[in-house]
């Protein structure tokens, strides 16, 4: 099982040079991008609806992919930033959200997991693409929180989906930006708290 150890490693070990787009050294002052999420206005990342499957105690966990029993994997990242795009250092990002056939994990914490941003804002997951299921388009479940202040519930779409117009829980504001770096796809959002 070699390939699947070293696809388990390489993702956490290349996840900054692919989100960032070039190494961060930890000595050189890390530069914010603007991006669209926080363009100087200040404005937080909406809400959206937590839907029914939310399991409370989910856990400390980055590499969802390596329990995920098939899909796409993908790469979602992006930084937790204030009003005035200050990044959030330990910020938690819990996410949660279907496997390759729509089902969600009720019983265990299968693509369900938390983090906290590091001092730069930085947070991100590599886990799968999940299928759309019932009325709804692709998606992910998330909780944002600065610490001690209260919890953003919301979700990230896919770009370009066809389904995302017949969504009623989809909004334009809470689509990634979904790049291809070294062959894997990459999800990048924002959260502006
Ligand atoms: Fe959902």
């Amino acid at each position: 099982m070699m390939t699947t150890r070293r696809s388990l490693l390489t993702p956490v070990a290349a996840m900054p040079v692919l989100l960032l787009g070039a190494p961060v050294a930890s000595a050189q002052p890390f530069r914010l991008p603007l991006t669209p999420e926080c363009s100087g206005r200040g404005e937080r990342t909406i809400a959206n609806a937590e839907g029914p499957y939310f399991r409370p105690n989910a856990p400390l966990k980055q590499d969802l992919a390596a329990e995920a029993e098939g899909g796409a994997r993908i790469l979602l990242g992006g930084f937790v930033l204030d009003e005035s795009c200050r990044p959030v250092p330990n910020a938690l990002i819990e996410i949660w959200h279907a496997d390759d056939r729509g089902r969600y994990d009720q019983r265990g914490y299968r693509l369900r997991g938390h983090q906290f941003s590091d001092a730069r804002g930085l947070w991100w997951f590599s886990t799968i693409i999940p299928a759309a299921y019932w009325s709804r388009t692709r998606h992910y479940h998330f909780k944002v929180q600065r610490p001690n202040d209260r919890i953003l519930t919301t979700q990230l779409y896919f770009p370009g989906e066809r389904r995302n117009a017949q969504d009623r829980e989809f909004d334009p504001r809470l689509q990634m930006r979904v790049t291809t770096a070294e062959g894997q796809p990459l999800g990048r959002f924002d959260f502006v708290i």
